[in-house]
């Protein structure tokens, strides 16, 4: 996903923000496919527990939403392009494909927080990888986007948590 960098008086190293453009860029196309994910939950989602399901699977694409905002506009501040077509996202997405099959609650529960679990796990990734880089605002976005994952992940994990 290589492109141009477009000239800027910010001062980060060019190897780092190259670098970070790149971070950047592959976890928007996660966040972009979780996004339609949740969506696609919101939209399917039937059974006992559905109107509090609708709602907060259509909380949790908001949500998504504000975080791909803040990575695209990033990359795209240290001289980048944000990569946010859906030819791109649906080549370089790490997420597992969301089956259009799903319907009851449950599976939805199962599956978003599947999903929203491995996004956390690469956003913690990335924290570490852009602290290393020397670029600590990259990585303050991506911890303030961690700690917000965290907490989706509980409101939709809750969902099967007690078995009694
Ligand atoms: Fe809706």
């Amino acid at each position: 996903m290589k492109t141009k960098l477009i000239p800027t008086k910010n001062s980060l190293r060019e190897p780092t923000r190259r670098a970070m453009i790149e971070l950047l860029n592959q976890q928007l196309a996660d966040v972009l496919d979780l996004g339609l994910q949740a969506k696609q939950a919101h939209w399917n989602v039937k059974g006992p527990h559905f109107i509090g399901l609708h709602e907060l699977f259509d909380k949790v694409a908001e949500e998504l939403e504000g975080f791909t905002v803040n990575i695209a506009e990033r990359a795209v501040e240290l001289g980048g392009v944000a990569l946010g077509t859906v030819q791109v996202v649906s080549k370089h997405s790490r997420l597992p494909a969301y089956s259009p099959d799903l319907a009851s609650g449950q599976k939805h529960v199962a599956a978003l927080s599947s999903a929203l679990a491995q996004f956390g796990t690469t956003t913690r990734a990335a924290v570490d990888t852009a602290a290393k880089a020397g670029d600590a605002d990259t990585a303050d976005l991506f911890t303030e986007v961690s700690r917000a994952v965290d907490k989706l992940l509980w409101l939709v994990e809750a969902h099967m948590q007690a078995k009694e």
